[in-house]
């Protein structure tokens, strides 16, 4: 598939107000900095369309892109960002919490993981929760140009070992670099995929 036009639409702090849920919708969420704005700028081939920042913290709302005038790309706040205040911490969680549980168009919610780091806690809380609400998901290793092929992947082995203690069937695994551009074929087959259904 390929993306001809991805606009800007809209940024909120309340699912409520996102746009109606009358189209197919990709959200991207994890850790802050693990790169979900530089991934979406590097699917639709657009240096800015979302704002990154090397200050984990950039996203602090729930940002729509339309794509091709039919379906949503969505960029998320990201969790665990342990600079800001707690109180705010607290409400990306909830914003996030609300999106993810409330938004009934969300085809797929891309986690993203930095693949430099041994599995952290906080990722596998995440995914495990999303399990059990039987959200639609796919993991998506970022940063993939800061390791060698060897290293790439030793990491993935152990992240897919670490999940099978817990997952009797892994999710999709992709393996991203939006410095070196690299993934983004696989990634648009698995929406195109994902919108056949
Ligand atoms: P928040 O909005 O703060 O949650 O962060 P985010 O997940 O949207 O991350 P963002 O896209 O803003 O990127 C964070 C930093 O990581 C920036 O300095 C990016 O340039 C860098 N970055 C993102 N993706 C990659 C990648 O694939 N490779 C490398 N080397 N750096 C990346
Ligand atoms: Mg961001």
């Amino acid at each position: 598939m390929e993306i001809k036009n991805a606009e800007f639409v809209s940024s909120h702090a309340d699912v409520s107000k996102c746009p109606p849920p009358d189209k197919p919708e990709f959200a991207f969420i994890g850790r802050s900095n693990v790169g979900k704005s530089s991934l979406i700028n590097m699917l639709t081939s657009r240096r800015n369309l979302a704002k990154t920042s090397g200050k984990p913290g950039k996203t602090q709302t729930i940002n729509h892109f339309i794509i091709n005038s039919n379906w949503y790309l969505v960029d998320l706040p990201g969790y665990g960002y342990a600079s800001v205040s707690r109180d705010k911490r607290q409400g990306f969680g909830k914003m996030i919490e609300q999106y993810i549980l409330k938004r009934e168009n969300l085809y797929c919610l891309f986690i993203l993981i930095d693949v430099r780091l041994e599995p952290q806690k906080i990722d596998l809380e995440f995914i495990q929760w999303c399990g059990s609400k039987e959200i639609p998901l796919c993991l998506v290793f970022t940063k993939a140009d800061k390791l060698t092929r060897n290293q790439l992947n030793k990491n993935i082995s152990v992240y897919s070992a670490t999940l099978k203690r817990t997952w009797s069937e892994l999710p999709s695994l992709l393996v991203t670099s939006a410095t070196e551009k690299t993934g983004k074929d696989d990634l648009l087959l698995f929406i195109e995929n994902a919108l056949a259904d």
